[in-house]
């Protein structure tokens, strides 16, 4: 693993330099593989030793490095040291590269590897709430929330990778006045029959035609704001519809989400707050945050001077809450509940101030466990249709995906023979979403392309489904003796050598990811490996090689899919054997 490589390094330069070791373990990083013809594989930035510290930053750095490369003394595992432009270079035996990255394959720890590594050390572990999803009760599930979902689950799955207790949660927007009109116009509108068949798509109807009845409808406004008052009272008869509405939504939901592979712990949403967020009104008012404007509104002054010059109002004049005092009241039951150490939102870059504020006001009212809490904001998707129009609902992007797929591979004459092709075709479909959303910066906005992200070549998901299905057949085709049975000096063309080189920056990227929560960092790292397995199935064949040598490659081929899997769950896809 990469861990015996860089603790050999730090050693050295332990002893060298008359310092810990430790503190050179974040400074030493695998070289990323641009060529094909590179000779090191690990670097030390001098840069970083000053930074610390540990060297003086006086003086020219490069007589520094070139200095200190010299005084290092090379061995059986590190066999040469060299200097670069502020870098030191270091090669490690090729036969150890081999021998230490394949070993954890052998074992029943290949779905472990590089996630107990010591650069995982420094990060704090413990119970992390993600709150992801969340779509809005009979609305459109728009292009926000996939986005929200995929980004939150990923976030998710790499948290208990690397030993964090998760727990997944969707806070529904279940409450607010479009209950109010859809309880008001589901009496005109709606049918029981038509509910049960179709529920999402009748709820999303009858709240379109209630609205439109709305606007030029005193009466039902007025029936729309009688209903609401009903339900905030607990009336029985306006809280059995509600209910109705709610499970039976949530319920369908569920079975979306699992054809996304994706599940949640805690359904919980607006609704559960309601008699909390008078409470914590209530708190505010005696602690003498809440201050009540001229309009009768209340409100928090986050303004520094204290001059009301930028409020968040918690109340509206008529005394009912907001979706902020919503969340204020369930972050602080969550943090009761749950006990959460670090708590997770993921929703799209508009939220960017509630989230500010929410965290700003949860910190005036003692609670400072919200330095804990993060948003992690995404940017907005552009045009994202299926062939009937616009996307209502979860279930019509995955539709589409699915039927483009399978109109695709039915095209391509590399498909194979397979048990249930829709099943697959989903998966794959669901894959190529998942790496287009996933390649750049959540931050950026992107255009929504069904061509481009379903294309088999280039970097996208399918090509990761297919490289891995390759090599699953690969490994099908060609009996593999035991790990320990293959000789590893028959792994030293540069070919296997470059794989071995990227498979070392795993742990580093894994960390790079749980540092700033950006899927992109595993996603090109994924990307990469394809490609240079790509080159690896034309250079290293294994049908036609002596025994020993088909052997040994095959090693490699079942590690590079181990890392590849690996990698494609944490990002939320699941690799198919055969497409
Ligand atoms: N339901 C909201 C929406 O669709 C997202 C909720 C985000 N989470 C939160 N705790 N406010 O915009």
């Amino acid at each position: 693993m990469a861990c015996f490589f860089r603790r050999s390094i730090a050693v050295k330069l332990g002893r060298t330099l008359q310092h810990s070791e430790d503190a050179f373990i974040p400074a030493l990083t695998a070289v990323p593989v641009f060529k094909k013809q590179q000779t090191a594989d690990f670097k030390l930035c001098i840069g970083t030793l000053r930074a610390k510290g540990i060297l003086p930053s006086g003086g020219d750095i490069q007589l520094q490095t070139q200095r200190l490369a010299n005084q290092l003394e090379r061995d059986s595992v590190v066999e040469e040291i060299s200097a670069g432009p502020g870098v030191i270079n270091f090669k490690v035996n090729r036969k150890l590269l081999v021998q230490k990255l394949l070993e954890p394959f052998g074992t029943g720890e290949k779905d472990r590897f590089g996630l107990n590594s010591e650069l995982f050390t420094t990060l704090k572990r413990g119970t992390t709430l993600v709150e992801y999803s969340s779509p809005n009760i009979a609305k459109k599930f728009h292009a926000g929330h996939l986005r929200s979902t995929i980004i939150g689950n990923f976030i998710a799955n790499l948290k208990q990778s690397l030993g964090n207790n998760v727990i997944r949660m969707n806070y529904l927007g279940d409450w607010g006045m479009q209950f109010g009109l859809l309880g008001a116009g589901f009496g005109q509108f709606g049918c029981q029959d038509k509910l049960k068949q179709n529920p999402l798509q009748h709820l999303f109807e009858v709240y379109v035609q209630v609205n439109k009845e709305a606007e030029h409808n005193e009466d039902m406004k007025q029936a729309a704001r009688d209903f609401f008052r009903q339900l905030e009272q607990h009336q029985s008869q306006a809280v059995s519809l509600w209910q109705q509405f709610r499970d039976i939504t949530v319920k369908e939901y569920r079975d979306v989400y699992k054809r996304l592979g994706i599940h949640f712990d805690v359904y919980c949403g607006e609704s559960f707050h309601q008699d909390q967020a008078q409470e914590v009104v209530q708190q505010l008012q005696s602690q003498g945050l809440l201050k009540t404007t001229e309009k009768g509104t209340g409100v928090v002054d986050l303004s520094p001077n204290e001059d009301m010059s930028s409020v968040c109002t918690l109340l509206r004049s008529d005394g009912t809450t907001l979706y902020i005092t919503r969340d204020l009241a369930a972050a602080i039951n969550r943090r009761e509940k749950y006990s959460f150490d670090e708590m997770i939102y993921v929703t799209d870059k508009s939220q960017v101030n509630h989230f500010y504020q929410l965290f700003k006001i949860l910190l005036a009212m003692g609670h400072s466990w919200a330095d804990r809490c993060q948003h992690v904001p995404f940017g907005l998707v552009q045009g994202m249709k299926t062939r009937t129009g616009e996307v209502v609902f979860l279930e019509d992007v995955l539709d589409e995906a699915r039927a483009r797929m399978q109109h695709n591979m039915s095209r391509s004459n590399t498909t194979k023979e397979m048990d249930d092709p829709e099943d697959t075709a989903e998966k794959v479909g669901i894959s190529a979403l998942i790496v287009q959303d996933f390649k750049g910066p959540l931050l950026s906005d992107y255009k929504f392309d069904w061509d481009r992200m379903l294309q088999a070549q280039g970097d996208t998901g399918v090509f990761l489904q297919y490289t891995h299905a390759r090599l699953c057949s690969l490994m099908q085709k060609n009996e593999r003796e035991e790990a320990a049975a293959f000789d590893p000096s028959l792994l030293v063309e540069q070919t296997s050598v470059t794989i071995l080189q990227h498979l070392l920056r795993y742990d580093e990227v894994l960390y790079q990811s749980a540092q700033d929560l950006q899927p992109k960092h595993l996603v090109n790292f994924l990307l990469k490996l394809c490609h240079l397995i790509a080159s690896a199935h034309r250079e290293l064949p294994v049908k036609g090689s002596p025994k020993d040598v088909a052997q040994a490659r095959l090693q490699l081929f079942s590690g590079a899919c181990s890392v590849l899997a690996n990698g494609m769950r944490i990002l939320g896809i699941t690799p198919v054997q055969k497409m």
